[in-house]
C-alpha cells in the first residue's frame, strides 16, 4: 500500500487554487491536508470557511483538516457538514479532549489529536485507544517551509511504543519539514502518514514528488 501521503494546501498557489487541487486530484496523493490557523493558537492566519467550502467542492481526495485554533469544538458540526474525512485538534487547545474526540466521532468523522513539539507523547496515554490518528508536529505549527526538529524521530518511536503497549490502532502522522531526507527516517521509525507542503509544491514535478513520498 505504501505510505499515506497528505499534501498540505498551505504551500499551494492561492491565486489559482483550482489548478493545484486538480493536480492533487490527478496525483497518487491519498488525502488533502488543510491547515486552519486562527492567529491566536498560532502566530499566523491561513484561511477559513469560504475557502474550505470551495476546496471541498473541487477536491476528490478525502479532506484531512488540521485545526490550529482555540476552542476547536465550536466548529465540529460545520466541518462534518462539509464532508470532511478527519478532524485534527491540538492537545494544547482542548481542555476537554475526551469530549471533543467523541463529538468528532459522533459527527461521523475520524478523530485525530495533534501534539506540539514540546508536548510529550505520554500525555496521550489515557486517550490513545479513542483516537483514529495522532499527528506529531515536527516543526512549531504556524508556517510552511520550516526546518525539521530532529528530536521528532525519537518521538515517533515513543509514540509507536505507546500505541503497541495500549493495543491501540491510531495511525501516526507527521507534519513539518518532511522532505526526501527526513521522510525515510520517519517511516522507518513508525510513521504511517506524511504531510508535506513545501517538498510537494516547490518540486519541479509535484505529482512525481508525491509518488516518491508514497514509496518511502
Ligand atoms: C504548519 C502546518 C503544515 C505545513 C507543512 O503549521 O501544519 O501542514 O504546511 O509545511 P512543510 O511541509 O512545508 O513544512
Ligand atoms: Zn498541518
Amino acid at each position: 500500500m505504501g505510505t499515506i501521503v497528505s499534501p498540505s494546501l498551505l504551500s499551494a498557489n492561492f491565486a489559482n487554487l483550482s489548478a493545484d487541487i486538480e493536480m492533487i486530484n490527478r496525483s497518487q496523493a491519498d488525502w488533502l491536508h488543510l491547515d486552519i490557523m486562527d492567529g491566536v493558537f498560532v502566530p499566523n492566519i491561513s484561511f477559513g470557511f469560504p475557502v474550505i467550502e470551495s476546496v471541498a467542492r473541487l477536491s476528490t481526495k478525502p479532506l484531512d483538516v488540521h485545526l490550529m485554533i482555540v476552542q476547536p469544538e465550536k466548529f465540529i458540526r460545520r466541518f462534518a457538514d462539509l464532508g470532511v474525512m478527519s478532524l485534527n485538534v491540538h492537545y494544547e487547545a482542548c481542555t476537554h479532549l475526551h469530549r471533543t474526540i467523541h463529538e468528532i466521532k459522533e459527527n461521523g468523522m475520524k478523530a485525530a489529536v495533534t501534539l506540539n513539539p514540546s508536548t510529550p507523547v505520554c500525555m496521550l496515554d489515557d486517550i490513545i485507544q479513542d483516537v483514529d490518528m495522532v499527528l506529531l508536529m515536527t516543526v512549531n505549527p504556524g508556517f510552511g517551509g520550516q526546518k525539521f526538529i530532529e528530536h521528532s524521530i525519537e518521538k515517533v518511536r515513543q509514540m509507536r511504543e505507546l500505541i503497541d503497549r495500549r493495543s491501540a490502532h491510531a495511525l501516526i502522522q507527521v507534519d513539518g519539514g518532511v522532505n526526501f531526507e527526513t521522510a525515510p527516517r520517519l517511516v522507518a521509525a513508525g510513521v504511517d502518514v506524511l504531510v508535506s507542503g513545501n517538498t510537494v509544491f516547490s518540486a519541479p514535478d509535484p505529482e512525481e514528488a508525491i509518488l516518491k513520498l508514497k514509496q518511502m
